[in-house]
Formats: C-alpha cells, structure tokens, sequence
C-alpha cells in the first residue's frame, strides 16, 4: 500500500456528453484528491506520444482520430493506491463488459468511445503526467 498519483482524462465524448462533473464528483466521493486539472485539445504528436505503446496495433488509428476529435479534461490525482482505485472506478476497457457502479459500465457503449483514460501502473503515470503537465 501505498500514496500514489494518477494520470486521469475525461476523453472527447465525455466532454461532449457532460461527464465531467459526474467523473469528477465519483473521484472525489472515493476520496482521493484532485491536484492539477486542465482542458485542452489534444494535437496528432501528443496522441501519438501518449499511445505510443499501441502504435502496431490494428485500431491505432482510429484511436487517434478520437482522442484528437475535441477537448478533453486531464487530470492529476493522487491518494492510496491511486493507480488501481482509478482503473477500478473507470471499469473495464470494453464498457459492453464494465459492470454497472463503473463510469464506463454506466456510461459507455462502445470500446472505441469509452469515456475516460486512466494510468495502468505507478511508471506510466509519471510518463503521461510528464506529457500533461509540464510544471510538475
Ligand atoms: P486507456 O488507455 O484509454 O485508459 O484504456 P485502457 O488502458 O483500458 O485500454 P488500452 O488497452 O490501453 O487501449 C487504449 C484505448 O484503445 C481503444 N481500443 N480499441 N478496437 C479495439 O479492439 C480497441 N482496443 C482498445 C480503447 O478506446 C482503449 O481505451
Ligand atoms: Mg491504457
């Protein structure tokens, strides 16, 4: 167990169909804190720089096409086990599979629209951290 801080993103669609709050509000209820916030459009080099493991991969490019499609909402969060508790609250990649309680099992319909990004481990959340904020 540990203190631990977390890259999460409200992606495109989040933004688009108002989940801001609600995403916030379920990461707060939680209680971890929220410790630097920002909006932004994401370009093709910051998609390209923060998916670059899945660059081989056959949906590649359709990913990018969505990350980069509005503005997101990228967030540093930080508490015990931060990393975990936020994959957990999110809810599994595919939100056909995400049970109901998880942001995705919720609010999601289709993998490629899954509403919201978190870190999978301590190490690349410090690397995507690094991408978003460059003041830490
Ligand atoms: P994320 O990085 O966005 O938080 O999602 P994740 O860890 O749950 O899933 P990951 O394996 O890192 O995949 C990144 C994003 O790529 C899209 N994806 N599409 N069509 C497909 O089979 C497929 N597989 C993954 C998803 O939008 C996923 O969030
Ligand atoms: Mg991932």
């Amino acid at each position: 167990m540990a203190i631990e801080s977390t890259f999460v993103m409200v992606k495109p669609d989040g933004v688009q169909r108002g989940l801001v709050g609600e995403i916030i509000s379920r990461f707060e209820s939680k209680g971890l804190t929220l410790d630097r916030m920002r909006m932004l459009t994401i370009d093709d080099d910051l998609a390209f720089r923060h998916y670059a493991e899945h660059v081989d991969k056959p949906f590649f490019g359709e990913l990018v096409a969505f990350i980069t499609s509005g503005p997101v909402v990228a967030m540093e969060w930080s508490g015990e086990s931060a990393v975990g508790v936020a994959r957990t609250l999110m809810g599994t990649t595919n939100p056909a599979e995400a049970p109901p309680g998880t942001i995705r099992g919720d609010f999601g319909s289709i993998i490629t629209q899954n509403i919201v990004h978190g870190s999978d481990s301590p190490t690349s959340a410090e690397r995507e951290l690094g991408l978003y904020f460059q003041d830490r």
